[in-house]
């Protein structure tokens, strides 16, 4: 089977490094990759703007792949994978109205809302004006509130406060100030949720689904979960948690009720879908994703057993339901930690420290995934925030965990930058 990967960042290398473990494919096209994928003799990278429908589509009819792979939300969102869909390619990816449950964090909450699936309570405002004398009805100090720009922001569209005099400020920043990377007409508003965040995975063929696995991670910079929001710092796949009747309940009050619903509304879900939960006694949705995360994808995807590029293609065809065959998911557990550049996430717009020669020693078992690379003077570089990442498997979170951090001694880049508590439990996690 010919696949090619969308995408450029560490998630499409683990896709593509996993995807190539099948029998039947024998290399994976990344279109447009990063010079560290290159290292693996079996994956071509071709480089492409993405964002150019019409060179992605030429550059698709050469390679004539019998399978594309979405990585990343905003081509979907754009409208690219329906395009290639209705030029006769086969793809797993969500359609453009579909993309909208990322999209757009309004029509999530409303879809959530009339098909029961469980979510915080949350309302609408329509302009700056709006939305300040709407803070008025929230019980700020006691209770939180949690404000959301309807767009995607990186991340960056979502504030948690408790504070009044941060709520107005976001307020203002997001409707009104041209210098703040979040620019919305619509916000909502939410109550906040207690619990501990879990990533879940489904795949989805518009009429089905099939659970993929769960995995934590760290969102912010610093050890102790401080510091500013990123990326993703570091991710777990945790072996016990959640329970089974927990997964159950994931199971039935969020995938099914999406993929039902989604069909019935005429807006059928094909692709991966990430399920951001809050967990207590209750399940709770945060939000969804079209995709799957990174650097989830980097610590889940090395656990999934079975021909999964099998089971992508008929994902991508709608017919899981003839596939004979499935996918489990490995006793083991996994460990990814995120080396990223100096200065990262440089929210303020200050430098970053790039352009810096990354050296890898020979080094113990265990998987890296490029993402911010890129090749000057015969060299592998830094280009950009988060560089690599560090999979190891294990018998137990505590052995996956030494061995990821004994393989990042053998990276080398002037200024990187990472976490030692990823999957440590020091957290709480
Ligand atoms: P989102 O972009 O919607 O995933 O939000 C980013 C982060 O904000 C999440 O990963 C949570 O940590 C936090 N968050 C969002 N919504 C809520 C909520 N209703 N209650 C508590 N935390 C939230
Ligand atoms: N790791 C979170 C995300 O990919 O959105």
């Amino acid at each position: 089977m010919k696949i090619a990967v969308i995408g450029s960042g560490g998630r499409e290398h683990a896709l593509a490094k996993r995807l190539l473990q099948d029998n039947g494919v024998n290399h994976i096209d990344i279109i447009p990759g990063n010079a560290g994928m290159e290292l693996d003799s079996n994956l071509r990278t071709h480089d492409c703007n993405i964002k150019n429908q019409d060179a992605l589509l030429s550059l698709c009819s050469k390679l004539s792949p019998d399978l594309i792979i979405f990585g990343p939300e905003q081509p979907l969102v754009d409208g690219t994978g329906e395009f290639l869909d209705k030029n006769g390619f086969n793809v797993l990816g969500a359609s453009k109205d579909a993309a909208q449950l990322e999209g757009s964090k309004i029509f999530s909450k409303k879809f959530m809302f009339r098909n029961d699936i469980p979510t915080a309570e949350f309302e609408v405002y329509e302009s700056y004006d709006e939305a300040l004398a709407g803070l008025n009805k929230w019980k700020i100090t006691e209770e939180g509130i949690v404000i959301k720009a309807d767009e995607l922001a990186a991340g960056k569209g979502v504030v948690v406060t408790w504070n009044e005099d941060e709520a107005r400020k976001t307020l203002s920043d997001f409707f009104l100030n041209p210098d703040c990377p979040v620019n919305t007409k619509k916000v909502l508003f939410e109550k906040v949720l207690k619990g501990k965040e879990l990533s879940a995975f489904a795949l989805m063929d518009g009429e089905t689904f099939i659970t993929l696995g769960y995995a934590c991670d760290y969102k912010r910079l610093l050890d102790g979960d401080k510091g500013p929001n990123t990326g993703g710092m570091g991710c777990f796949s945790p072996k016990l948690w959640p329970d089974k009747e927990t997964r159950k309940c994931i199971d039935e009050r969020v995938f099914r009720p999406i993929v039902e619903g989604m069909k019935k509304e005429g807006t059928p879900f094909k692709g991966i879908l990430f399920a951001g939960l809050m967990l207590d006694e209750a399940v709770n949705v945060i939000e969804f994703n079209i995709r799957f995360g990174d650097p989830e994808a980097q610590t889940l995807l090395p656990l999934i057993e079975g021909n999964l590029s099998r089971v992508f293609d008929h994902a991508a065809k709608g017919s899981l339901l003839n596939l004979n065959e499935t996918l489990t998911l490995s006793e083991k557990c996994s460990v990814h930690v995120v080396v990223a550049s100096g200065g990262y996430p440089a929210m303020d717009g200050s430098p970053m420290n790039l352009e810096n020669e990354i050296k890898i020693e020979e080094s113990s078992s265990g998987t890296i995934y490029y993402a911010g690379v890129k090749q000057k003077d015969q060299k592998l570089v830094n280009t950009g925030g988060r560089v690599l990442g560090i999979t190891c498997l294990g018998d137990s979170i505590e052995t996956a965990r030494d061995s990821a951090y004994k393989k990042l001694q053998s990276v080398h880049f002037e200024g990187m930058t990472y976490r030692n508590d990823i999957a440590s439990g020091s957290d709480g996690r």
